[in-house]
């Protein structure tokens, strides 16, 4: 099988550097470039660090600055308190390993890579989805030429779970809900992994002690940024472990078989006191809905194969696939 050839958009973010060094080390993936967006933090420490990930992780792949806030609103605050002052957990960061910066911006870098490659790029976008939107403006013709969009994002109502900014809203679709609406409807293929289906998913903290003792460098950087995320998810959720949001899209690429997954066109509430809720109307409906109906077709995740997904992780960093 060709590698999967990727453009990460990310936020980082302790879980998008877990994503990131998930998918540095599997052997499927080709990383081309990351883009890095507002949201756990501010644009300058989501690029900062997205450039020391790849400066450690990733060498030779290049970072390309993204948005600073959303389409139509201001940023949003950083949030700290989950992902630590420095949006990686408070771990020290070493200066002087850190990837190149693009002179392009996100939105550019992805239309001159998807151009470049045509029908071989596939965008996993796991922060607000400002870049893409950005980057269809820039050229709509790119929806044609990328293999597949996988994001980590909103929330279906599977167990009941609609949110975690608010009742009706996850942050990386609340970040920007226009930008995502925006990406929604582009006639591109598109997957989502939204937030019922990443909570479902939970390393304990057995397991990333495991990943610590066996899996080297990657396997104690991994429990080291997740310190401060765990201590979160006990305090805000009383978990002994954390939920799997930004590795879930990288599994998906992998392995969409650990996934359940329904089709139809998904809509974005764009204000109102839902604003950032994601709704899809399921293929098999047969009602008219006009304003889904004329939308391209989805493919949302409604369940996952959890053991099977917590393995291949363990496996990719214990190179033991
Ligand atoms: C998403 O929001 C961010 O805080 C995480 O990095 C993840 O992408 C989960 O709602
Ligand atoms: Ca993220």
């Amino acid at each position: 099988m060709s590698k999967h050839r990727v453009i990460y958009d990310t936020d980082p973010g302790v879980d998008d550097a877990m994503a990131l060094v998930f998918q540095a080390l599997h052997p499927d993936i080709e990383l081309l470039g990351l883009t890095s967006v507002f949201g756990n933090a501010t644009i300058e420490t989501t690029t900062r660090n997205a450039r020391f990930l790849a400066g450690r992780f990733a060498p030779g792949v290049p970072v390309a600055q993204g948005a600073a806030a959303p389409l139509k609103r201001s940023a949003p605050e950083p949030l700290a308190w989950i992902h630590g002052d420095n949006g990686l957990g408070n771990i020290a960061i070493e200066a002087g390993l850190e990837a190149a910066l693009d002179a392009r911006p996100a939105h550019r870098f992805i239309v001159d890579t998807v151009r470049a490659h045509p029908g071989e790029v596939t965008l996993i976008a796991v922060g607000p989805l400002t870049n893409l939107a950005l980057a269809l403006a820039d050229d709509p013709q790119i929806a044609s030429l990328v293999r597949q969009v996988v994001i980590m994002g909103g929330a279906f109502g599977t167990d009941g779970v609609l949110g975690n900014v608010t009742p009706a809203a996850e942050a990386n679709i609340l970040g920007d809900p226009d930008a995502a609406d925006i990406v929604f409807g582009a006639a591109w293929p598109v997957a989502i992994v939204g937030l019922d289906v990443t909570q479902r998913t939970v390393m304990s903290h057995d397991y990333l002690a495991s990943l610590r003792d066996r899996g080297g460098a990657a396997g104690r950087f991994v429990w080291d940024v997740s310190r401060h995320y765990e201590a979160f998810h006990e305090q805000s959720a009383q978990l002994k472990g954390i939920y799997v949001h930004d590795s879930s899209a990288v599994a998906y690429v992998l392995a969409p078989h650990l996934y359940t997954t329904r089709r139809g066109p998904v809509r974005v509430l764009t204000d109102g006191i839902a604003v950032g809720q994601t709704i899809q109307k399921p293929s098999a409906m047969p009602v008219p809905a006009p304003d889904w109906d004329t939308r391209p077709g989805s493919t949302v995740c409604l369940d996952v194969d959890v053991p099977g997904m917590l393995a291949l992780y363990e496996q990719t960093l214990c190179g033991t696939l």
